[in-house]
């Protein structure tokens, strides 16, 4: 049987069989341990050359792929909207061309129209990552988020996770959506009305108004901020009233009927959609999605540089047989 690979480029959840996602969360699981290296270095990438497109803030994803990248040895280079000749009215492609002709290998991309990372998959030869693509698809973020779940529960199979919040504006939401139906979890939305998209029980996920009821039913919360720069209306109607009505608090999850596992994908907005309580308490795994998302990261970048899944786990042994 042909192994599973991830194809050219890595720009959503939706188009990758459960066989694609678990090759993912399966690679990552040995390159967790490069991190906890007194020298966190593989020889793995070297000479590939990667590029880093932001065109919309980013501390997590940002940061976490060029250290992904400088862990597994690769060149990089980082580029924003300000500063390069994309001020000048330069288009994404002419900017990604001109790169290509300086013999690059892979674009991570962050932009905010939705579409622009496939737009740019088709138009180069490099591999692309799409590292959050407007209100699309947040692929790693979907991924390292799996890993953190499975990292707490015998399998995600089966498992009630609820994605609590600004629904509407969410790439994060989008790709979680996908990439846990695929591997079988029961999947639900909670928040206000506005902030849901219409039809999103057409996806397959079951839709709670109310955040208690979504508390009494979730082994997994996934509390998402609310994406102020996004709304162009008044889509609550205050801060104080979402926190009241929505806010994920310390008392309502002691009345919930089990402990639950709580993931943010950052960034937080405190007294919000989460009390700091919950945020800092002991079923809180809000950093330890952080620290997977390297994992993960090295994982995609090596899978799309051709590498098998069989040899991540050499290539750490070999690397720490020559270090030893
Ligand atoms: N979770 C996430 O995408 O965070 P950043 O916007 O900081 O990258």
């Amino acid at each position: 049987m042909t192994p599973p690979s991830l194809g050219k480029d890595l720009l959503g959840l939706e188009k990758l069989t459960a066989e694609q996602i678990r090759l993912v969360l399966d690679t990552a699981e040995p390159f967790k341990e490069v991190s906890e290296r007194a020298i966190k270095k593989v020889p793995t990438l070297r000479g590939k050359t990667i590029v880093n497109l932001f065109f919309e803030a980013s501390t997590r994803t940002r940061i976490s792929f060029e250290f992904a990248q400088k862990r597994l040895s690769a060149d990089t280079v980082n580029i924003s909207s300000t500063g390069s000749s994309v001020q000048k009215g330069e288009t994404l492609v002419d900017t990604a061309r001109n790169l290509e002709a300086m013999r690059i290998d892979m674009v991570v991309m962050r932009h905010p129209s939705s579409g622009a990372a496939k737009f740019l998959a088709e138009r180069i030869r490099s591999n692309v990552i799409n590292a959050g693509d407007g209100q699309h698809e947040h692929p790693t973020q979907g991924l390292l988020d799996l890993l953190t779940i499975r990292d707490n529960f015998d399998a995600i199979d089966g498992l009630k996770v609820c994605i609590c919040g600004d629904i509407l504006h969410s790439r994060v939401a989008r790709s979680n959506i996908w990439g846990l139906l695929k591997l079988g979890a029961e999947v639900a939305v909670c928040g206000p009305q506005s902030l849901l998209p219409r039809g999103i029980e057409g996806l397959g996920v079951q839709v709670f108004h109310r955040i208690e009821q979504a508390i009494e039913w979730s082994d997994v919360l996934n509390i998402l901020r609310l994406q102020l720069e996004r709304m162009s209306a008044g889509y609550i109607p205050s801060l104080r009233e979402y926190y009241r009505v929505f806010g994920v608090t310390m008392e309502r999850l002691e009345a919930a009927p089990k402990d639950l596992l709580i993931l943010h994908p950052g960034p937080m907005n405190r007294g919000v959609e989460i009390d700091s309580r919950v945020a800092d308490g002991p079923h809180s795994v809000i950093l330890s999605q952080v620290t997977n998302g390297v994992a993960v990261r090295m994982a995609i970048l090596y899978l799309l540089a051709g590498g098998e899944p069989a040899l991540a786990e050499a290539a750490k042994r070999t690397n720490r047989e020559g270090a030893e």
